[in-house]
């Protein structure tokens, strides 16, 4: 008798008939950078094939990639309007509301929204909280994230996606939402969150550097696992209905180990800095892109996220790569 794992790679049909992990186009969220400027288009020179746009060109381009399976987005929205309170954050009318509303209003429920919730980019010095004596300050940031996160949720988004990292901010969402009415809008916990390089080019797009400083008081040493884990448990307790593990790659085991330990559905954040790095090496012709893409894209759903948040979502759709 001859072992032979071999056999059951002899043919491309065979391989796939054998497979072990595949990914549906659903489970694709698409981040989208949103502007003022209803008509704007801006490309973001960091992130190859990523553009800041306007309301009226986000609704274009999502209906684009509704027709390619794509499903599920992600808003953040970039404002001018920078204060020490994050006052535009939680504007109802602000920049991302209206554009969950011209969404909802053009696809209906055809359309999965998250919004993403943290105070970064409207407040001047950058941080995700507010500050005092140059310190983040957890408990005052609380009222403001909740507040962002209700004029999202009224707008008509369906999941709100906190990632500013302060202690307590699912409960205190969770908390606001209820009161309201809004007991049926999900909150996708960005649970486990690093202090990561590899945010460089999200920072250039969206201009929420922290202007002193870093964010290491409030996102996760890259050493630890045990601690982000606990991080996830924490939010699941305080009501997260959707857990997050970000960045991606180089947190494989950190995903698995959470999806080990919980029963919630789990998101892994494929970050800007990951996306430009393909890009960059595809661009001097050292790496396939399709190859590279999809196993990026299948070691995450290996590690074990359901849901894949990913710049390179419309192109994979759009090339056929998933
Ligand atoms: C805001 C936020 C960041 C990202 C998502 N939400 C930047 C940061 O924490 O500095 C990063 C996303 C990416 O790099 O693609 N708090």
């Amino acid at each position: 008798m001859t072992i032979r794992p071999r056999r059951l790679r002899m043919t491309a049909a065979l391989r796939e008939a054998v497979a072990e992990t595949q990914i549906h186009p659903r489970q694709l969220m698409q981040p989208h950078f949103v502007i003022a400027d209803p008509q704007g288009e801006q490309p973001i020179d960091a992130m190859p094939g990523i553009a800041r746009l306007g309301i009226a060109k986000l609704v274009e381009r999502v209906g684009r990639d509704l027709e390619l399976g794509i499903a599920s987005v992600l808003l953040f929205g970039l404002t001018d309007e920078k204060d020490l309170h994050g006052k535009a954050a939680t504007d109802p009318d602000g920049l991302v509301p209206r554009a969950v509303r011209a969404l909802r209003e053009r696809f209906g429920e055809r359309l999965v929204i998250a919004t993403d919730v943290c105070l970064c980019g409207a407040l001047t010095h950058g941080h995700c909280g507010v500050l005092r004596e140059g310190v983040v300050q957890n408990d005052a940031t609380l009222p403001i994230l909740a507040a962002m996160a209700l004029a999202h949720a009224r707008a008509g988004a369906d999941i709100v996606a906190p990632s500013d990292m302060m202690d307590g901010r699912v409960r205190a969402i969770r908390e606001v939402l209820d009161g309201a009415g809004f007991e049926h809008t999900a909150l996708m916990s960005y649970a486990v969150k690093y202090a990561s390089a590899f945010y460089g080019p999200f920072r250039e797009a969206a201009d929420s550097a922290p202007k002193s400083g870093d964010r290491k008081t409030y996102q996760m040493d890259a050493r630890n696992v045990r601690e982000g884990v606990r991080e996830a448990l924490l939010d699941q307790e305080e009501g997260a209905d959707l857990l997050m593990v970000k960045p991606a790659l180089a947190y494989l085991d950190v995903i698995r180990a959470v999806k080990e330990r919980t029963l919630l559905p789990l998101a892994a954040y494929n970050v800007s800095g990951e996306y430009s790095m393909v890009k960059a090496a595809v661009a001097r012709g050292w790496m396939d892109e399709r190859l590279v893409v999809r196993e990026i894209l299948h070691s995450l759903a290996r590690a074990g996220a359901d849901l894949l948040i990913t710049y390179h979502a419309r192109e994979a759709r759009e090339k056929a790569w998933i």
